[in-house]
C-alpha cells in the first residue's frame, strides 16, 4: 500500500468513527478538499498521523471541535456575488411580495452574511414584519458568531461596495453601529433571523419554505449526498418557490431538475414548477 493509499484509508476509518460517535457525516464529502483540510489540521495538531489522532478525536469533544472547524470552509461575504443579490431583489422579491408572509432558509449560512443581506433587501422592499429567515449551519461555533452580528470594521468598506452593486436603496451605514474596531449590525436585522445548527447530511425536513438558498455548500459533497440534499430542499419548497445555488453549482442532470425552471440560469436561480412534468 502506498503512503497516499494509507492516508485515504485513515481518512475513511476516521470519518466512519466520527459518524458513529458524533453523528457528523463527512463520508460523502469530496475526497480532494476533505483530504487537503484534514492534512492541514493534522500539521498543526501535534499528531504524527490521522490514525494516531483518531483515538483521542473519538473521545475528546473539544479536540473534535477543532477538527470540525478545520473541515468546514466558512468563507462568506455580505451581498456575496452582488449581481446575484440584485437578481433576487428584482426577480424573486416581487413574487415573495404577493404572499402575506414568507419563510426563507439559508442552508449552510456560515457567518450569516447572506441571511443579513437578504433581511436588508426585504426590509428595503417593504416586507417588514412579513418574513422569517432561518439560517442554519453544521458548524455551531460559526452559528454563534453569526448570531452576534459583529464584524471587523475593515470589512465594512467591502460590504458597502457590495451593497451598492447589489442595488441597495439606502446607505449601508444605516444597518450597523461602529464601535472601536468592529461594527454591530442593527437589531431589526437580527430580529427577523432564527439561527440554528442543522446538518444537511443527516438532519431532516426544515418546514415549508418559499425560498431556499444553499450557496457554495454542496460543492464539497459527492453526488449521492448532493442528490439527497436537493431532494430534501424539494420536499421543503412550496410549488412556485425558489431555489438558489452558488455560482459554480447548477441543477443540470440532477434528479429534481425537471421539477424546476431556471428563471435566471447564469445566477443559478430556479423556480419550482406548480405541477410535476410527466
Ligand atoms: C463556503 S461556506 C458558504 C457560506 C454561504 N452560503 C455563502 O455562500 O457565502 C459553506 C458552509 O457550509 C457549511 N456546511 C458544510 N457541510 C454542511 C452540512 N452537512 N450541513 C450544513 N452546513 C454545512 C459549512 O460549515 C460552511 O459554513
Amino acid at each position: 500500500m502506498t503512503g497516499n493509499e494509507l492516508i485515504d484509508l485513515e481518512i475513511t476509518l476516521l470519518m466512519e468513527g466520527i459518524y458513529q460517535v458524533y453523528g457528523y457525516d463527512f463520508r460523502e464529502y469530496s475526497e480532494a478538499s476533505l483530504r487537503r483540510r484534514l492534512l492541514q489540521w493534522l500539521s498543526g495538531s501535534g499528531f504524527a498521523s490521522l490514525s494516531l489522532a483518531q483515538s483521542q478525536l473519538l473521545r475528546d469533544h473539544t479536540l473534535f471541535d477543532t477538527l470540525l472547524r478545520g473541515i468546514t470552509v466558512t468563507v462568506s461575504d455580505m451581498f456575496r456575488d452582488p449581481a446575484f443579490f440584485k437578481a433576487v431583489r428584482t426577480q424573486v422579491v416581487p413574487y415573495l411580495k404577493t404572499y402575506p408572509f414568507v419563510k426563507i432558509w439559508h442552508a449552510g449560512c456560515a457567518s450569516g452574511d447572506e441571511a443579513y443581506s437578504m433581511a436588508i433587501i426585504l426590509l428595503e422592499e417593504g416586507m417588514k414584519g412579513r418574513f422569517r429567515i432561518y439560517a442554519t449551519d453544521i458548524n455551531e461555533e460559526v452559528i454563534r458568531k453569526a448570531q452576534e452580528g459583529i464584524y471587523p470594521l475593515q470589512d465594512l468598506q467591502r460590504f458597502t461596495r457590495n451593497y451598492q452593486s447589489a442595488g441597495g436603496k439606502g446607505s449601508f451605514s444605516d444597518y450597523y453601529t461602529a464601535r472601536y474596531d468592529h461594527a454591530i449590525l442593527a437589531q431589526p436585522l437580527r430580529d427577523n433571523i432564527v439561527f440554528a445548527a442543522h446538518n444537511l447530511a443527516v438532519d431532516t425536513n426544515f418546514g415549508e419554505m418559499n425560498l431556499i438558498l444553499c450557496r457554495n455548500v454542496m460543492i464539497y459533497f459527492k453526488l449521492p449526498l448532493k442528490e439527497r440534499v436537493l431532494e430534501l430542499f424539494d420536499n421543503c419548497l412550496m410549488p412556485g418557490g425558489f431555489l438558489c445555488l452558488g455560482t459554480k453549482e447548477n441543477l443540470d442532470h440532477r434528479k429534481i431538475s425537471d421539477r424546476y425552471e431556471a428563471i435566471m440560469p447564469r445566477m443559478q436561480i430556479y423556480q419550482k414548477r406548480y405541477e410535476r412534468s410527466k
